[in-house]
């Protein structure tokens, strides 16, 4: 069998690109931040016989956390509009899928405040162990770390009023499959949101790895949702909403 093994050293950024992306409204663009930060993301990819496997290099938090929780990360990838397509009211429990080092569920936390709950799911035991020792100061918010295989979120059903995963989708296997359980997971009215880089973006995943919008809003449409691709002015990232209506 043949086992090749690449190290990958992979950049999730915004950036000063000008992508062509479908929008649902015409609603005024803010004008892009024109920076270009710069978000590392190390993995290996094994490929066995064709088949990829994607092994995270996300052991060691520390090597992420100045860039992924860096304040100047909000004037590219725009928290505020993932938080806005959510819809969330105060007290809801809301779900972070690939949480990594809190970068949104410090912003998910303040949304939902303190009665409300941000489930951070991630699947490096790492990541978890970071998140569980800073939870404290992830907001007024009740933080749950929770440690999953990759292959599910592993959300009992009707259990969160919102859910989403940045800069991560692309890292899902079975993606469709992954949706569907995303979507039991969701009570009735719920949105899942998946941002993810542009496939032509100046920096970002391995590009044999980036997803384009249409194909993420393939995989949340055979999850069961009805899918939208939002407005947003994010320079190099695109977002997409699920409704479980
Ligand atoms: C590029 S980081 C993004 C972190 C965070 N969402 C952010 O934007 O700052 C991807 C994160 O997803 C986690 N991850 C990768 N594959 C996963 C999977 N199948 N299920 C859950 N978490 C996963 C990794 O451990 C890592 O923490």
């Amino acid at each position: 069998m043949r086992h090749t093994t690449l190290l990958f050293m992979s950049l999730v950024t915004g950036g000063m690109m000008g992508c062509k992306k479908p929008r649902e409204s015409a609603a005024p663009v803010v004008e892009n931040s024109k920076v270009a930060e710069q978000v590392p993301e190390q993995e290996q990819v094994h490929i066995h016989g064709g088949h990829e496997h994607h092994h995270h290099g996300f052991d060691d938090p520390t090597k992420f956390e100045n860039q992924w929780n860096a304040p100047e990360r909000d004037r590219w990838q725009h928290p505020e509009e993932i938080i806005a397509a959510l819809a969330l009211s105060p007290g809801a429990t809301v779900a972070d899928i690939g949480a990594g080092t809190g970068y949104m569920v410090a912003h998910l936390s303040k949304a939902v405040g303190d009665r409300g709950t941000v489930i951070a799911i991630d699947a490096a035991p790492a990541m978890i162990t970071y998140l569980t020792n800073r939870s404290a100061d992830l907001g007024p918010a009740k933080i749950v770390p929770q440690q999953v295989s990759g292959e599910s979120p592993e959300l009992p059903d009707d259990r969160v009023d919102g859910a989403i995963t940045v800069n991560t989708w692309h890292h899902i296997n079975e993606r469709e499959t992954y949706a569907k359980k995303v979507y039991s997971g969701l009570k009735r009215g719920g949105k899942f949101v998946v941002v993810d880089s542009e496939v032509d973006a100046e920096s970002g995943p391995p590009k044999a790895m980036r997803l384009e919008a249409g194909r993420v809003m393939q995989d949340l449409e055979a999850g069961g949702f009805r899918v939208v691709i939002a407005h947003e002015s994010m320079p190099q990232h695109y977002m997409i909403v699920g409704h479980k209506d």
